[in-house]
């Protein structure tokens, strides 16, 4: 069986290539609603409906044992109902993980830390409620950076500049140790992010920690590694293709991406 990876777009190939980088054996899909992206500005009920529609699709088309959902967004305004009711009813033996547990781990070991992401993660407060229940001290700062999405899609590293200034500075008057990126996008933006923050800020990246926690996992659970097949093989699967869409594939997974279209 495969392990699939679920996200609004294209965001999540970036850290898709990395989970790839660590368990270069499996067989991977990736599947991206790059026809309704972004999810970040959808209601809850929206976010729900076309993720629940992706998983179904990774695991009733493509036979996947695990769906990673890559996308924030997604992992906080519909993984636990996704969880407790979907799965349960449909596919009791096979599991659907999202990346905001693994950063809140991270973000819980300091005192102090910040986070960004769209609309939609910022005002569901998940991060926030994740981040408690590991630790109560941890303060916790959260701005949205809506234009993040928009410009990474574009490429506009230096038209983000001025964007950036503006979502970090709040930061610096709290006194963060640390700074989590909350959205697929913005690792496109590490270095810009890293000039901007002062040095002793830590970023928190997730296509830096999701494949090591994620392979953790694995090890934990071999009722669900066991079954993962060994052929190397990574495909992408997008529910809207455009020559663009094609060029930024590239760009973020590298030049082996050969994105197919698919309907939902
Ligand atoms: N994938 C989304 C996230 O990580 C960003 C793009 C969108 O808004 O759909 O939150």
């Amino acid at each position: 069986m495969k392990i699939g990876i679920f996200d609004s777009g294209l965001g999540g190939l970036i850290i898709a290539r990395s989970i790839r980088k660590m368990m270069p054996e499996y067989d991977y899909v990736y599947l991206g609603d790059t026809k309704r992206v972004p999810y970040g500005n959808r209601s809850h009920e929206a976010v729900f409906e076309f993720t629940k529609q992706g998983v179904e699709y990774l695991f009733k088309k493509e036979n996947c044992a695990i769906v990673i959902i890559a996308c924030n967004t997604a992992s906080a305004r519909a993984l636990r109902r996704i969880q407790q009711e979907y799965l349960v009813q449909n596919f009791p033996e096979r599991k659907v993980l999202g990346v905001l547990v693994p950063t809140a781990e991270e973000c819980a070991k300091y005192k102090r830390v910040g986070i960004i992401g769209t609309a939609g993660t910022i005002t569901s407060n998940t991060f926030v409620d994740e981040i408690e229940k590991l630790n109560t001290k941890t303060k916790i700062f959260q701005n949205p950076a809506p234009m993040l999405v928009p410009l990474a899609e574009e490429g506009e590293k230096v038209r983000a500049v001025p964007f950036l200034n503006e979502y970090l500075k709040p930061f610096k008057a709290k006194k963060i140790e640390a700074l989590a990126l909350g959205c697929t996008h913005y690792p496109f933006f590490k270095k810009e992010i890293r000039k901007i923050l002062p040095k002793n800020i830590k970023i928190i990246s997730q296509d830096e920690i999701v494949p090591k926690k994620l392979k953790d996992y694995f090890v934990r659970h071999p009722e669900i590694s066991k079954q993962f097949s060994k052929g190397k093989t990574t495909k992408i699967l997008l529910t809207d293709l455009t020559k663009n869409i094609e060029k930024l594939s590239k760009k973020w997974f590298g030049k082996d991406a050969k994105p197919e279209l698919i309907k939902l």
